[in-house]
């Protein structure tokens, strides 16, 4: 190596301590030199920007080791100006947001927080659809990478052999008739091992590196996710709806003609789950009746734990 770079051993020896630092597993051999074991999951802006063949998602990516929240970072760089297609990323987070109110965990080197700018020229009230939007987008970027199986728990979680493995947060600023900015904000739990998950969510949650057995490149899936979430929305953005989604959609839907309960403010009830409407609303058939859920409103769980 000395030879080939022109440097001494010192300077070498230097740099290898550097990379041991940010976490590659390099072997000393005796006489020989140095043999690289491992390397970490390298997550920085510049991996991801050259690994991004998109048109506009991801445009612009704000790299954070460490954040409260890439949801609130990402609002505070739309109110700024930031342009349609913002990406902010961060390895870890120390205030993760999920839904209703609940915490998200975000590991160090193992998982993906990021949040996703759009200035989208619909009306305010068709945003919410993005969330299913971006569900299927995710979905189909762990597929694509890991090559297993991932289905969707309406209205957006990726579920893997029937636990949680992602979380989307959608956030907006509107005014009537007029949206601001769409801040969408994903979780994916990429190589978490089992201990890094809280305990009270163990049985629920997973991580694609404890499904599949080998560690998954946090970058490929985020450029897998905005690949796919740019080719969806094109496809949304035609019809405002997601008529040219639901075959898909309702393809990948866990529980599809499945017994589920309905978690319902004005009283739980059971019924056979019959796929998304165009809107987004989940058919159920329940007491004689196709009943469409919101999911703004209520939650559906399977009758025998999460999905
Ligand atoms: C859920 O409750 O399922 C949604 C979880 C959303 C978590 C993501 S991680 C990136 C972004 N930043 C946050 O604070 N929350 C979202």
């Amino acid at each position: 190596m000395c030879d080939t770079f022109g440097v001494s051993r010192t300077a070498v020896w230097k740099a290898i301590k550097a990379l041991r630092e940010e976490g590659y597993e390099i072997e000393a051999v005796q006489n020989k030199g140095y043999r690289l074991v491992d390397a970490p999951d390298v997550m920085t802006a510049q991996e991801i920007a050259s690994r991004l063949n998109t048109s506009w998602a991801g445009c612009e990516v704000h790299y954070y080791d460490t954040t409260g929240s890439t949801n609130i970072e990402a609002k505070q760089f739309a109110e700024q100006g930031a342009p349609h297609g913002t990406l902010v990323i961060a390895d870890t987070q120390t205030g993760g947001r999920g839904r209703r109110g609940h915490t998200w965990q975000s590991p160090s080197g193992s998982s993906i927080a990021m949040s996703l700018v759009m200035r989208p020229q619909i009306p305010p009230e068709k945003a919410s659809m993005l969330t299913l939007v971006m569900g299927l987008a995710v979905a189909d970027a762990i597929r694509s990478v890991s090559g297993m199986e991932t289905q969707i728990k309406w209205p957006n979680d990726a579920v893997v052999n029937k636990k949680k493995v992602t979380g989307i947060l959608t956030e907006m600023s509107a005014e009537p008739g007029y949206i601001q900015y769409v801040v969408i904000g994903i979780g994916i739990n990429v190589n978490s091992a089992l201990e890094e998950f809280p305990e009270e969510i163990r049985d629920m949650a997973t991580s694609l590196k404890l499904e599949c057995g080998h560690q998954i490149s946090r970058a490929q899936v985020i450029t897998e996710t905005m690949r796919y979430f740019e080719q969806y929305e094109a496809v949304f953005e035609k019809t405002l709806d997601l008529s040219g989604l639901i075959t898909h959609y309702n393809e990948l839907l866990v529980n599809r003609d499945a017994q589920v309960r309905v978690l319902d403010p004005k009283g739980d009830y059971e019924g056979i789950s019959r796929g998304i409407d165009a809107e987004g609303n989940l058919l159920v058939e329940a007491c004689g009746e196709v009943r469409k859920v919101n999911a703004g409103e209520v939650s559906v769980r399977g009758l025998y734990g999460y999905t």
